[in-house]
Order: structure tokens, then sequence, then C-alpha cells
């Protein structure tokens, strides 16, 4: 288009690359005014009719744009106040009761390439030899069209990372050590050591050591290994890689460092006895090393060090409005019980991941302020955890209270993506995240308690 614009003007025909020049000026322009004015009712109006050549021309922007901060809990809380459960945002349609979450987590779902409110960028994401993509996210249940690879592919990770020698290790001596020396580093938060943002040690590093220590057996001691991860895990911004469009620009790829992590992956302890099987579609050990690269990047380091600094750092954010260690400060640390309760009212309050995504598989219809709106079958769903885990309908009238107590708390949390314990796509790392974040309670308020005696 810019050498368009050039050669016109070079060739007497100024008019045509004003013209062009006039057209783009427009169209910036239009698309300010929208994400600035009419962001949710334009996308209400664009969303029911997709084909709609002004849809088509206007929403793909606006929709990249609204997405980058459409899911932060501050944000999404501020337009639930302003439509309500229900709403039109990141090019899909929100549907925040907890009943509606509840259907969508418990159900089958069709799936694109999408990461609760972010389009993805289909080529940053893993990929077989064969050119099948291993994104678990990304691929459909079996029941509603899907290939099962998805169910295949869950179970191969389960089998393989989250198995009875993961348990084991969570209780050696290296397990302890890393908890041990995360201790020493929150100790030194007095002294100055910034504990959640340093890339050496603290919150950070202690999340790529043990994970990776108890899921793969890692030598994490080793300091070659140590780099290979830091160079992936290390910081907030690598979730630009798969993003569309963020992860066509040079600066966030992490082609180079992803692949030396799988390779560590492949040579693991934990994939020493790995078998091609038809139960697990024939994935490969490498297909599996390369799609742990992205959960563990995605899911499992970044969710984690999330959760950490939620229940551990008195940050008021999102719906948790308390200095929450003040809670902390009054359980007895050797009743885990109360410390998981802890755990999920924090995350309740302020879940590290807030929106999952389905595509909706029929036509449908829903309320958004007052007033019934269609979607056709197609349609990109945001499902908003968060919201399911404020619906007064459910939590009742104290729903902003924290209260680690409160009936049904585990029953009706939301946040790993089932209701109930129903949902087979809830978070297959929640029980190891739950146990280490009980681990990291008991050994932290020791450490707090000591430390406030002594003051
Ligand atoms: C040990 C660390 C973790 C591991 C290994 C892990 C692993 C995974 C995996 C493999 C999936 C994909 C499941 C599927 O598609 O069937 C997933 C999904 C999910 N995880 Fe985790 N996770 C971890 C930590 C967390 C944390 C701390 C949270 C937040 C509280 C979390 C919340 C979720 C949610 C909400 C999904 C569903 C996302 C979606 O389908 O859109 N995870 N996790
Ligand atoms: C897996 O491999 C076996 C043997 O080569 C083949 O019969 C089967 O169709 C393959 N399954 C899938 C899902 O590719």
């Amino acid at each position: 288009m810019i050498a368009t614009v050039v050669i016109c003007f070079m060739n007497g025909l100024g008019f045509v690359s004003w013209g062009i020049i006039g057209l783009v000026v427009l169209f910036v322009a239009v698309e300010a005014v929208i994400l600035l004015y009419y962001k949710n009712t334009f996308q209400l109006w664009a969303l029911q009719r997709p084909w709609n050549l002004i849809s088509r021309l206007l929403l793909p922007l606006v929709e990249i744009v609204d997405s980058i901060g459409a899911g932060n809990t501050n944000n999404c809380m501020i337009t639930f106040n302003q439509y309500g459960k229900n709403f039109c945002a990141s090019g899909e349609v929100w549907m925040g009761s907890f009943a509606e979450v509840k259907k969508s987590v418990q159900n089958p779902q069709g799936r694109n390439f999408w990461l609760g409110e972010h389009p993805l960028l289909p080529s940053s994401l893993p990929h077989g030899e064969s050119g099948r993509c291993l994104f678990l996210l990304s691929l459909a249940s079996k029941a509603v069209g899907g290939t099962g690879d998805h169910e295949a592919f869950r179970k191969c990770v389960v089998d393989t990372l989250l198995s009875d020698a993961t348990v084991a290790r969570e209780s050696d001596s290296v397990a302890k050590e890393i908890m041990d020396s995360l201790t020493a580093d929150f100790a030194k938060i007095d002294s100055g050591f910034d504990f959640y943002n340093s890339p050496v040690g603290g919150n950070q590093e202690f999340w790529t050591k043990y994970l990776h220590h108890v899921m793969f057996g890692l030598d994490i001691k080793n300091k070659e290994v140590m780099d290979t991860l830091n160079s992936l895990f290390t910081g907030d911004m690598a979730l630009m890689h798969y993003l569309y469009p963020f992860g066509y620009v040079p600066h966030f790829n992490l082609h180079s460092q992803i692949a030396k992590v799988a390779e560590l992956y492949e040579k693991s302890p934990a994939f020493k006895n790995f078998k091609v099987k038809a139960e697990y579609n024939n994935m490969t050990a490498k297909e599996l090393a390369l799609l742990m690269t992205s959960i563990m990047r995605i899911a499992g380091v970044q969710g984690s060090r999330m959760l950490a600094w939620f229940c551990t750092s008195g940050v008021i954010y999102g719906n948790l409005r308390i200095d929450a260690r003040e809670v902390w400060d009054t359980i007895d640390l050797s009743n885990e019980d109360d410390l998981k309760k802890y755990v999920l009212e924090v995350s309740r309050l302020s879940p590290p991941v807030t929106v999952s995504h389905r595509v909706a598989m029929e036509d449908f219809s829903c309320e958004i302020a007052g007033k019934t709106y269609n979607f056709p079958k197609g349609t990109k769903v945001a499902i908003p955890l968060v919201f399911a885990n404020i619906d007064q309908d459910v939590w009742g009238a104290d729903v902003w209270e924290f209260n680690h107590k409160r009936p049904g708390l585990e029953k009706n949390h939301a946040g790993f993506n089932s209701v109930d314990g129903v949902g087979n796509r809830e978070c297959p790392g929640k029980s190891l995240v739950m146990r280490t974040m009980v681990r990291i309670l008991q050994d932290l308020g020791k450490e707090r308690r000591k430390q406030k005696a002594s003051a």
C-alpha cells in the first residue's frame, strides 16, 4: 500500500495517493473512536453479524486492542459493573453467571486459537512433525467434532508428568532444599531483597526449579540446565511470543529457547520410559516435550507464581480488597485444610487465570444489560471463571468478603476450569499447585511468625 502511494505520487496521480492516505486516516480515526467510547457496544453489534462488511473491516483491530487488558481482574470488573454478568469484549461474548460458566466447563467444548480472552498466533504454538497442533487449550473436545487429540494428549501429559514419581519427588531432599531456599529468600525481604520480581532466587526461580524438579526430575543444580530453563521462564513477557499479532515481532520470538528447553525435557528422567501408544494418538516424546514447553510457560510457572504472590505478598488486587496476610497469620499452620481453603478464597477473589474460552457450536442467545441478543454458531465465547467466583446467586450476600471458611468454597470454586470437581478440561496441575501452596504457606508462615516475634 505504501508502495502504491509513492508510485502514484511519482506518476502525477497525487489525488490517488491522497485518497489512500485519507482512507487510512479515516480508518484509524474510526477505530480510535470505537475503542475509546463504544468498545463494548460496537462488539455487541458486530458479533451478531460477523459477515457484515463493517464488522469484518472494523472488528479485528478492536478485538486485538481490547483483548490486551480485558481479562485482567481489575479491568473486567469495570466492564462487569457497567454491563453485568454478560457483555461483549475481546471479540467474544462473555457469559459470566455461575450457571453459565458451570455449563461451559462441565461440557465438551469447541476450541480455537484463543487463550481465554487472547487471540493466539498459531505458528507460535507447538506442532508435531506431522504438522498437528499440540496445544491442549486450542484442541476441541472429541464429542463436538474434535479429533480426539485433546483427550489423548492430555492423558499422555498426566500419565508422564503428573505421576506417582512426581508425588514422590515432592518429598525428596532436593524438593526440601528448594523450599528452604525460598524461605531463606523470603527472610531477606526486610533487608531489601525483591522476592517477587528478582530473576534470581525468590518466587520466580522457585517455581521454575520446583516444578521442573518434581514433574520432570531435571537436575536443577546443574548450571547449564538452569540457564536453559531461565532463558524461557524468567520474566513476565514470554506470553507475547504466543499472542497474535505480537508473536510476529522478532523481539518476542522464543522459538530457539523453546527448542532447547524441549530437548532438556525429552532427556529428562520423567521421559525415560516413554512409549508411543495408540491411546495417546501416537504422541511422540518430542511432541510431548514441545507441548510441555507451552504448558509450563503459560500455565505452570506463570499461574503458580501469580498465585503465590496473591497469597503471600499482601497485594490488594481485583476483588481481593484486604491484606490477606492478616488472615494467613491467624491460621494454625499445621491445619492443611484451612491453608488450602485460604488459597481457594484468595484465588476466588483474585484468580491467576481469569478467563477460559470456547467456540459456540450452535446459534445461541443471551441477555445483555436487560435485552436478549442472538449470536451465530461459531461465535467465540469467553468463559469468565472470575465472574462465576463472585456470583451472588451462589455465594450469597457476603460474596465480597474474605471468608475462607465460607460454605461451598471448594465445591463452587471455578478457578481451575471445573465446578464441583467436574470438567474434562480441569487444570490437571491443580492438586500439585494446591499441595505446593500449602507447603509454602507453612514454611513462609513459620518464618513470618518468627520475624514478628523477634521484632
Ligand atoms: C503445577 C502448575 C500447573 C500445571 C502443570 C498446569 C497444567 C495445566 C494444563 C496441562 C492445562 C490444560 C488442560 C486441558 O486443556 O485439558 C491447564 C489448564 C488450566 N489451568 Fe493449569 N496448570 C498449573 C497451574 C495452574 C494455576 C496456578 C492455575 C490458576 C489458579 C491454573 C488454572 C488453569 C485453568 C483455568 C486452565 C484451563 C484453561 C483453559 O482451558 O482455557 N493452572 N493447566
Ligand atoms: C497409531 O499408530 C498405529 C500403528 O502405526 C496406527 O495403526 C494408528 O492408526 C495410529 N493412530 C493414530 C491416531 O494416528
